[in-house]
C-alpha cells in the first residue's frame, strides 16, 4: 500500500509516489505520470486521465485540474526531500490541454519542510469536528499567509456563528439539489466503493472507512447488505446537516480570478492541498464541500438560474474574485482513516 511504502521509492518514482497520495475528486485519481530520463536530465510529465472525470458534476474539469494541483504539491514536496530542484512548466502543450505540467529536475540539496512529512497523515476528514474548540485567528492568519505567491487565489473565510448557519444552509440546499438531478446523483454513485469487493476491485472511490461513519455505527454498516442509492444519497444528506455543517469551526471559499482558466485551477490545487496539509501537521481536520460549486458547474453548463453560482458571487461579496473550491475546518473529534489509491504503475505511461 502506497500509503505506507511511499517513501521506500528512491529518484523520480518516489515523487509520483508522494503525487498519488494527494487530494482528488472523489478519490477518481484521475491523474497520469511520465517519467523520462535522458542524457543525464530527469523530467516528469502531468497528464489529465479524463477517462477517470466525473461527468455532471465536473462538466468543466475544474475539479480534474484542481486534483492535479494537488497531486502537484506533493510532487514538488517530495522533489525537495528526494534532492531535486524543480522548474516547473504548466500547460506545457497548446496542443495536448490533457498536458498540465512538466517538471524538469536537477539535483540539488535536501529541503523536507514540515509539510512534507504530513504527506501521509493528511485524510479528508469527515467526521463531526470539536464544536467547544474555534479556529483563533492567529491559525487562520497562519493558514491565509502559506498564499505567499498566488496573486490569482485567494482565501475567503466564515467564521462568525452567523456566516456559518447562512453557508451551512446553503451546502445542505446545494445537496439536495445534487440528490434530485438524476444525472449528478448517479455520477456520484459511480464512485462510491461500499463493499470490500469493490475497493479491492477498484481501489478507487468514496469508501465506508472514508464515508465520516465511526465506531459502532461503521462496524454495523459493514454488516449490512450494499445500501441503495436513495439510502446513501439520504444518509449523505443527513451527514451534511447533522454533522458536516453542524460541527464546522469554519467555513472557506478558495476563490480564483478565472474560475474557468486551467492554469488558475492547477494553482489553487496547490494551495489547498498546502492548506490541508499545514492543517495536518498543526492537529487540524479539513473536509473538501463541492456541494455549491458543483452545483454553480452544473448551473452553468445547463444553463438554468445560477442559484448557487448567484450565492458564492454574493458570500464573496467581491466581482474580482470567483469561487472555485470550499472546505470547512475545525477541531478533529476521530482520526480519518485513508482512502485507496491505485499502484503507481497503473498511473504511470511511457
Ligand atoms: C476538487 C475536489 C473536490 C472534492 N469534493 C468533495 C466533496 O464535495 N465532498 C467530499 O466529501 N469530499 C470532496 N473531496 C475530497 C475527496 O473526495 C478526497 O480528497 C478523496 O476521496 C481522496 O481522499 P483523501 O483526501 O482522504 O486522500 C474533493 C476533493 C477535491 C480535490
Amino acid at each position: 500500500m502506497v500509503w505506507d511504502s511511499w517513501r521506500a521509492e528512491r529518484g523520480p518514482l518516489a515523487l509520483v509516489c508522494a503525487a498519488i497520495l494527494a487530494a482528488n475528486p472523489d478519490n477518481s485519481q484521475p491523474w497520469l505520470f511520465r517519467i523520462t530520463e535522458r542524457g543525464g536530465q530527469v523530467c516528469i510529465d502531468l497528464f489529465a486521465d479524463l477517462r477517470r472525470n466525473l461527468k455532471a458534476i465536473d462538466p468543466y474539469q475544474r475539479n480534474v485540474h484542481i486534483g492535479l494541483g494537488c497531486a502537484l504539491e506533493n510532487l514538488l514536496l517530495a522533489a525537495g526531500a528526494n534532492s531535486y530542484a524543480t522548474d516547473i512548466t504548466l500547460a506545457p502543450d497548446a496542443a495536448d490541454v490533457t498536458h498540465v505540467a512538466r517538471i524538469d529536475l536537477a539535483p540539488a540539496g535536501v529541503v523536507a519542510p514540515d509539510l512534507y512529512w504530513a504527506i501521509p497523515q493528511r485524510h479528508m476528514n469527515r467526521a463531526g469536528y470539536d464544536t467547544n474548540r474555534p479556529l483563533g485567528e492567529d491559525m487562520l492568519a497562519e493558514i491565509q499567509a502559506l498564499n505567499q505567491d498566488d496573486p490569482d487565489a485567494r482565501l475567503f473565510w466564515f467564521t462568525t456563528a452567523g456566516d456559518r448557519r447562512c453557508i451551512g444552509d446553503l451546502i445542505v440546499e446545494a445537496t439536495e439539489a445534487t440528490i434530485h438531478d438524476t444525472e449528478q446523483a448517479a455520477d456520484i454513485v459511480r464512485w462510491s466503493r461500499m463493499s470490500w469487493q469493490d475497493v479491492q476491485q477498484h481501489k478507487d472511490g468514496i469508501t465506508l472507512d472514508t464515508s465520516g461513519v465511526t465506531g459502532p455505527t461503521l462496524a454495523v454498516a459493514k454488516m449490512l447488505p450494499t445500501f441503495t442509492p436513495e439510502q446513501s444519497n439520504q444518509a449523505w444528506l443527513k451527514n451534511t446537516r447533522e454533522t458536516h455543517v453542524a460541527t464546522a469551526a469554519t467555513f472557506c471559499i478558495l476563490a480564483v480570478r478565472d474560475k474557468s482558466a486551467p492554469v488558475q485551477q492547477l494553482r489553487a490545487g496547490r494551495l489547498l492541498q498546502r492548506v490541508h496539509l499545514w492543517s495536518t501537521a498543526h492537529g487540524l481536520a479539513l473536509h473538501v464541500m463541492h456541494q455549491m460549486p458543483d452545483r454553480a458547474g452544473r448551473e452553468e453548463s445547463l444553463g438554468i438560474e445560477p442559484r448557487f453560482g448567484h450565492a458564492l458571487r454574493d458570500l464573496i461579496g467581491n466581482p474580482a474574485w470567483q469561487a472555485l473550491s470550499m472546505f470547512r475546518m475545525g477541531y478533529p473529534t476521530v482520526e480519518a482513516l485513508r482512502s485507496p489509491r491505485l499502484p503507481v504503475e497503473q498511473v504511470l505511461i511511457s
